[in-house]
């Protein structure tokens, strides 16, 4: 039995996988991510070799790699167009990883291969209709029709971190407009809403002890009845659920799946997200939607990226 390599490229690390063929994991670790963006792949590359080493196999027992990486992707040629934080841009991600490796990759948006990742092992349980977001450092977007990801016409389909939702005065996006939905509903999003919340008003908050305030600590004091904190989680959720109404509008799925980071919140996230989506929905669109937490966590990447690689190069296997 061979083995396929998946891959998860995130800003501070890069989640690395062996799955079989059925989509189970057989080894997963970490290896830091280069910031620079520059010896990536080659690092890619040790980290596998070593990898086999260590399990005494030789390089034959991998089949190829499919692998998710931060920003819209070119999946013709398998260029990343930009990463902002990697400082990549038009860069030949898919060939850097084939020519290090020596084996056949194919390379995706990360919240693209989460939400394959979802729908072939995860909470899309049979669902071919699916809306995955993911709230991380960034806001990611994985949008399955009938069982594809849409990719648009330039790879920009699914970029659904970067719906406005604050049309006049909102705060700058890393994609350089202002105003979308990753300034609020990212960690750093809320963070920075509570922050200035705090700056505000003169609320009584716990959250005023905190030196490095992180986004599980604004839905702890929320949990904890923090009035400052239940008002940040109010405003992030409404945004949220606003923007996933419109979105599922266009596209009428059966699932919406939240992961990333910030999905660790559970149901505290998922109870005010669904309030209101269910207001803002078209009420056959609300009705259709069940809106659940990944339940493949962190390997929904690795995961999906496995899947990648086993439909789009294993074609004649
Ligand atoms: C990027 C997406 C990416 C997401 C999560 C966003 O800022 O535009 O392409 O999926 O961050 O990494
Ligand atoms: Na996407
Ligand atoms: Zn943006």
């Amino acid at each position: 039995e061979k083995w396929l390599v998946g891959i998860d490229l995130g800003g501070t690390t890069i989640k690395m996988a062996f799955i079989n063929y059925y989509g189970e994991i057989i080894e997963k670790w970490e290896i830091p991510t280069d910031k620079t963006g520059k010896h990536i792949t080659t690092d890619i590359a040790k980290a596998i070799d070593s990898k086999l080493e260590e399990l005494g196999l030789e390089k034959s027992k991998l089949s190829g790699i499919g692998m998710g990486a931060p920003g819209p992707v070119d999946l013709e040629n398998g260029l990343i167009y930009e990463t902002p934080n990697l400082g990549w841009v038009n860069y030949p991600l898919r060939d850097h990883l084939e020519l290090e490796t020596g084996l056949p990759a194919v390379v995706d948006n990360d919240a693209n291969i989460a939400a394959l990742g979802e729908m072939w092992k995860g909470a899309g349980d049979g669902a071919k209709d699916i809306i995955c977001v993911t709230l991380g450092t960034g806001v990611g977007g994985g949008l399955i029709s009938n069982g594809d990801v849409i990719h648009g016409v330039n790879g920009a389909g699914g970029e659904i971190g970067h719906i406005t939702v604050v049309p006049e005065g909102g705060a700058l996006c890393g994609c350089g407009k202002t105003g979308c939905i990753e300034t609020i509903a990212s960690a750093t999003g809320i963070v920075r809403i509570a922050k200035e919340k705090l700056e505000l008003t003169d609320t009584d908050s716990i959250l005023k002890e905190f030196a490095d305030l992180s986004s599980k600590d604004v839905f702890d004091a929320a949990n904890q009845g923090d009035y400052l904190a239940e008002e940040v989680i109010d405003y992030v959720t409404f945004q949220l659920g606003l923007m996933l109404a419109n979105v599922s509008n266009g596209l009428n799925p059966e699932k919406i799946v939240i992961g990333g980071g910030v999905s660790k919140a559970g149901d505290k996230l998922i109870s005010k997200v669904e309030k209101h989506f269910k207001r803002f929905a078209f009420p056959r669109v609300g009705a259709a939607a069940t809106i659940t937490i990944a339940t493949l966590g962190n390997d929904a990447g690795v995961i999906g990226g496995a899947w990648l690689a086993k439909t789009k190069l294993m074609n004649n296997q």
